[in-house]
């Protein structure tokens, strides 16, 4: 069956003195039967990754190396200890105007590193209002998944826009009814084994106050969690909450 997994995104957030929020995080040993990560911005990853926590990064550049000032292979993250990546976040859609095809390939390119890609979809606020909701995922699903995908090498993020550090969450059915609909579309294309192997995460506002309720709804496998990961007081909540939903 798919472990749970609970994903942290400090985003650009952190500096030498965070980590000792994840040392208290490694303190505190969290449940076995949960898989956690933190996806810390590129300059903290070496550092974390010796901490005996999971890392990953929050993007990568298609490529392996070359002339890109400024940006960061997956092959680097890699090489920093990192196991994870984020890809097709829609903060990096929105600010870098990022193509489901880009993604792909970025996507394709943490592979090629070894990495796990943690493939974020999710339907901003007007999208949303106008009921567009599962046209838009299938279409970054279709868009940006590579073939080939499996339980081990993707995890898939739904992260409505509109719920991202707003304090806003779609309701419980609202979300129920997407992972569902997300579940159906996985096994439609990778065929029935692949299909239940690939874990789906919520995302978008999650905090230790609604953790249980959301984690309680089938086929959340678990949770990208932006802010409230920067603090282990909030975030181990949320790791305890999800080893002990059903
Ligand atoms: P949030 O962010 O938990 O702060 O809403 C989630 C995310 O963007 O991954």
């Amino acid at each position: 069956m798919r472990r749970k997994f609970a994903a942290g995104n400090w985003k650009m957030n952190g500096l030498s003195a965070d980590l000792a929020e994840l040392e208290r995080m490694v303190a505190a040993k969290p449940s076995a039967a949960v898989d956690t990560a933190v996806c810390g911005p590129a300059t903290l990853v070496h550092r974390m990754a010796q901490m005996g926590w999971p890392v990953g990064g929050q993007d990568c550049h298609p490529a392996e190396n070359g002339a890109h000032t400024g940006d960061i292979s997956a092959e680097m993250l890699a090489d920093a200890g990192a196991s994870y990546v984020i890809t097709g976040h829609s903060e990096r859609r929105a600010d870098h105007g990022e193509t489901d095809a880009v993604v792909r390939a970025k996507t394709e390119a943490a592979w090629r590193a070894g990495l796990t890609a943690i493939l974020c979809i999710g339907e901003t606020e007007a999208q949303y209002r106008a009921g567009d909701t599962l046209d838009v995922l299938h279409r970054q699903m279709a868009g940006s998944m590579p073939e080939g995908c499996t339980g081990d090498t993707i995890v898939l993020a739904y992260e409505p826009v509109w719920a991202i550090g707003t304090g806003l969450t779609p309701t419980a059915d609202e979300i129920g009814a997407v992972h569902n609909a997300l579940r159906d579309a996985l096994i439609d294309r990778f065929g029935p084994e692949t299909g239940v192997a690939i874990r789906i995460l919520y995302g978008g506002s999650v905090k230790a106050s609604n953790a249980a309720e959301i984690f309680g709804i089938a086929d959340v496998d678990g949770a990208l969690v932006g802010g409230a990961s920067l603090k282990a007081d909030d975030f181990l909540p949320i790791v305890d909450a999800l080893d002990a939903a059903d």
